[in-house]
């Protein structure tokens, strides 16, 4: 064997040796970007520069010369051997010929073990869109390394989810190429809002989304769910106006799916004589349910100066209640109708 076998022969000893247990697993989320799964203790990770003999045809292999994020070290040749401790060891590793040729680079990102988190979606409607939240801690800036969503069924698939230059916007497609989703982050930075291209009427491969962000010592923290559409849809909360005197009146939020005769609507009402909450005042009473008037429009009549609470949900698949809307009949009319009057009550 020529020595520079026997080289890479030790080398690759060693990387089993030292990458026993601990990091617990490791991962490729996206190219170059690398996840170790880590209990917090010490470990060691021998991360290779190039990986195959083939690329490193004329090059000087223990002159490799490695950076941490883009300060030097004294580290040399094709291995890196990353200490692991806590919180410390993740970060861009990069490599260089001797010449100073960018060789290869990885992103080290550092997952505590059993750190998954729920992630929050809804929807406003049935046509296809939703929002997804999360809450990461507060004390660093966050980075949105990868965004995944999927229909997830019994014939397995590989969705393949690809980001545009801005690093703010994923597509997804499925193998088949029958499912896009595409997704947005939000400006704040704690959200996605996406859509699937071609929501179908009947649901049955759940959807699944996950995200992963990275913190600024590339700790990484995972979010994930899977739903139904049906499951997370909660329309928005109304608008009530009042008609006369005697009428209040609201109409389907604009965002509900249409045609309303397909996608029909419920209201509950409250009337309190003073009610500061909405969410407080059904605990006594569960409300009246009210159907439509004409279609997508509710009415309800009331009497005195009274505070109307109202909600609406689609009855067919029992959706999520909307929020609450709070009116406070009299003042209101008393301000619009009977303006500089000193009308008091009705
Ligand atoms: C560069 O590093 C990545 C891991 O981050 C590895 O998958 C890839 O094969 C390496 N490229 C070469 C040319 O060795
Ligand atoms: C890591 O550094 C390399 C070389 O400078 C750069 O191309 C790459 O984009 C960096 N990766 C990240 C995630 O910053
Ligand atoms: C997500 O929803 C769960 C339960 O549905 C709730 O406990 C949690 O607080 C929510 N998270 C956020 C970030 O709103
Ligand atoms: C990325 O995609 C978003 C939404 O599709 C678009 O608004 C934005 O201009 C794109 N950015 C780049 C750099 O392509
Ligand atoms: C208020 O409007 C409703 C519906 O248009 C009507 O039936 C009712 O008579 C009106 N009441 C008054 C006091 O104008
Ligand atoms: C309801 O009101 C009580 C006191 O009036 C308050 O302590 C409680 O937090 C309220 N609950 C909700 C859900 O607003
Ligand atoms: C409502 O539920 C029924 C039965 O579960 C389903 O067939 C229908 O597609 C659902 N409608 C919507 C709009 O999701």
């Amino acid at each position: 064997m020529s020595s520079k076998a026997v080289r890479l022969l030790v080398i690759f000893s060693v990387y089993l040796l030292v990458n026993g247990n601990n990091p617990k697993s490791q991962r490729t989320l996206l190219p170059n970007v690398l996840v170790l799964e880590v209990t917090g203790q010490q470990a060691q990770f021998t991360l290779p520069c190039l990986d195959s003999t083939a690329e490193m045809k004329g090059i000087l292999v223990k002159n490799i010369v490695w950076m941490v994020n883009g300060a030097a070290t004294h580290k040399r040749g094709n291995t890196f051997l990353v200490s692991l401790e806590e919180s410390f060891g993740g970060g861009n590793y990069t490599c260089y010929s001797e010449e100073g040729a960018l060789l290869n680079h990885t992103l080290v990102l550092l997952q505590p073990v059993g750190s998954k988190r729920d992630l929050n979606c809804t929807a406003q409607n049935y046509d296809g869109g939703f929002r997804c939240y999360w809450k990461h801690p507060k004390q660093s800036r966050w980075t949105v390394a990868s965004v995944k969503a999927e229909r997830v069924g019994p014939s397995v698939e590989v969705t393949r989810c690809i980001t545009n230059a801005s690093g703010k916007s994923w597509t997804c497609f499925s193998s088949e190429g029958t499912v896009t989703i595409h997704c947005d982050l939000d400006t704040g930075g704690n959200g996605i809002t996406c859509r699937e291209t071609c929501p179908r009427p009947e649901e049955i491969q759940l959807l699944r989304v996950s995200v992963c962000v990275y913190s600024e010592n590339f700790i990484l923290e995972e979010y994930s769910v899977d739903f139904y559409m049906r499951e997370i849809v909660k329309p928005d909360k109304v608008k009530i106006e009042k008609v006369n005197a005697t009428m209040a009146e609201w109409s389907y939020p604009e965002s509900w799916s249409s045609p309303h005769s397909y996608f029909p609507l419920v209201s509950q009402v409250v009337v309190r004589k003073n009610c500061k909450k909405c969410g407080n005042c059904t605990d006594r009473n569960n409300g009246q349910m009210v159907t439509n008037h004409t279609p997508g429009v509710f009415q309800f009549e009331i009497r005195k100066t009274k505070t109307l609470c109202v909600r609406i949900r689609d009855p067919l698949n029992a959706s999520q209640w909307s929020d609450w809307s709070r009116h406070r009949v009299g003042k209101k009319l008393r301000k619009n109708r009977y303006h500089g009057d000193r009308v008091r009550g009705f």
